[in-house]
């Protein structure tokens, strides 16, 4: 394709207007249509943001028509075999994979930011034992502002970097926390000979009593789960991040607006919605009804971990998640049920042609539940597992955004209330 511009004519003023395209290095060609409002007095108007691109990113590529996902450049498959998660963390931070001094310095410094302060643990303290944790863990973070804020200066590009790990390092200990606090367990502290997971795992449950051995399948699983999961460009919980950044809010404010967002069923709360669907299917023998109340327009019931904005193809992450899926309950001597119901469900929707016309396959996070299940983490903690490893995208995009000049996320509206009316004193009305 040509890069001529595009033309646009407003058959009511007769006025032309040239767009011109912004190419990135992949992905579609994208109309920069800054210029519109001044010279044609036009807003656009794309609810939801389906064919908006809000910002220019050098750090996730996806084709979602060839379900394809790189994290600069590298496919996710690669990464998900060959690289660990801490890795991935450095890639997505500074763009290139690191050398070995380069790694071993990083490790360090995540390791030797994991510990919070004391007295983080009265804000998790104080909330009640039954609160969801992604509740607790939008507070606790967006606390940590208060800790660190004579210590900020958000100009310092050192400084920014200093924010992005401390957040990389503690979210885990902070999840974990809050998962304690529910279960009535002492604080655990973060030991430095663990790496990442495993640390978090040991920091999940161990208890005073008695030794914890932490499984290294589990580690793993749990360390693939987080690289599936790290970035994945300009979803709503990422966007959210980049918007409230836009105001030159601290790191701290823009994550745990991350954590919000996340929550929300349509997005990382999927995860937990899914075993609750499938608790709700109970039995093979009641996909189809399922299946079909999902078909029905007058019905809210979606089938909860399919479909995805931008993947009209089956989600990369959900292939390997699928076989994963498989390998760590077998090396877990896991026999799950859920799993024979999620297999049956997702074949019968495969093949079905409401399914098959809308494009609708499973995404990363029809699979994940179960994996997570089969490591003995609870399911409100789902989406905070997706959390810790969707820090590590969130503070990439916000120093990624911190470099590039950006303008205050505004976008406008068509206003469709009611016109100029005059005050009518309240005695009068
Ligand atoms: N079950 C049944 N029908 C569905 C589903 C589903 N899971 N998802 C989409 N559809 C249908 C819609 O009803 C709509 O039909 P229509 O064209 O007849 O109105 C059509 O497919 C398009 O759906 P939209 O909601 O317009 O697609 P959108 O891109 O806005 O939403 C989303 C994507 C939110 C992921 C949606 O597919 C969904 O709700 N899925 C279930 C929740 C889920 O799994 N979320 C996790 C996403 S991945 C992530 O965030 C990590």
């Amino acid at each position: 394709m040509s890069d001529h511009p595009v033309i646009i004519k407003d058959e009511n003023s007769g006025q032309s207007l040239e767009l011109p395209i912004i190419r990135g290095t992949e992905g579609e060609p994208t109309l920069d249509i800054n210029s519109l409002p001044a010279s044609l007095g036009y807003f656009t108007y794309d609810p939801g943001f389906t064919a908006t691109a809000s910002c220019t990113s050098s750090i996730t590529f996806i084709d979602g028509a060839k379900g394809i996902l790189r994290y600069r450049g590298y496919p996710i498959e690669q990464l998900a075999r060959q690289s660990n998660f801490l890795e991935v963390a450095y890639l997505l931070l500074h763009g290139d994979l690191p050398n070995c001094s380069e790694m071993d310095a990083f490790e360090h410094d995540i390791t030797y930011h994991t510990m919070v302060h004391e007295k983080l643990n009265t804000f998790i303290s104080g909330f009640h034992y039954d609160a969801h944790p992604m509740a607790m863990m939008a507070g606790v973070i967006g606390s940590l502002a208060a800790f660190y804020h004579d210590k900020m200066n958000m100009e310092d590009a050192e400084h920014r970097l200093l924010a992005a790990k401390r957040m990389v390092a503690k979210m885990p200990t902070i999840a974990a926390g809050c998962y304690r606090h529910h279960m009535g367990w002492p604080a655990a502290y973060p030991k430095n000979s663990f790496e990442y997971t495993e640390r978090f795992l040991h920091m999940m449950f161990s208890v005073p009593t008695e030794g914890y051995e932490v499984s290294p399948v589990a580690a793993r699983a749990m360390d693939l789960l987080f690289i599936l999961h790290a970035d994945h460009e300009q979803n709503a919980s990422t966007s959210t991040v980049r918007l409230v950044g836009s105001t030159g809010a601290n790191p701290y404010a823009c994550v745990a607006a991350g954590i919000s967002a996340l929550w929300g069923p349509a997005h990382g709360g999927a995860n937990e919605s899914v075993l609750n669907m499938l608790d709700k299917i109970r039995d093979v023998s009641r996909v189809g009804k399922f299946v079909n109340r999902a078909k029905d327009r007058n019905d809210p019931f979606r089938l909860m971990g399919f479909g995805h904005r931008v993947y009209k193809n089956y989600d990369p992450r959900a292939s390997i998640i699928r076989v994963a899926a498989h390998e760590v309950l077998a090396e877990l001597g896991s026999n799950d049920p859920l799993m024979d119901l999620a297999m049956e469900l997702e074949k019968i929707a495969l093949e079905d042609d409401y399914f098959v016309a809308k494009k609708l396959y499973p995404n990363v996070d029809f699979y994940s539940g179960i994996i997570y299940k089969a490591l003995g983490i609870p399911r409100s903690m789902f989406t905070v597992m997706f959390a810790i490893a969707r820090t590590v995208g969130w503070v990439s995009q916000w120093l990624e955004q911190a470099e590039t000049p950006t303008r205050i996320g505004r976008p406008r509206q068509v206003y469709n209330g009611t016109g100029e009316r005059d005050y009518i004193d309240l005695k009068s009305r």
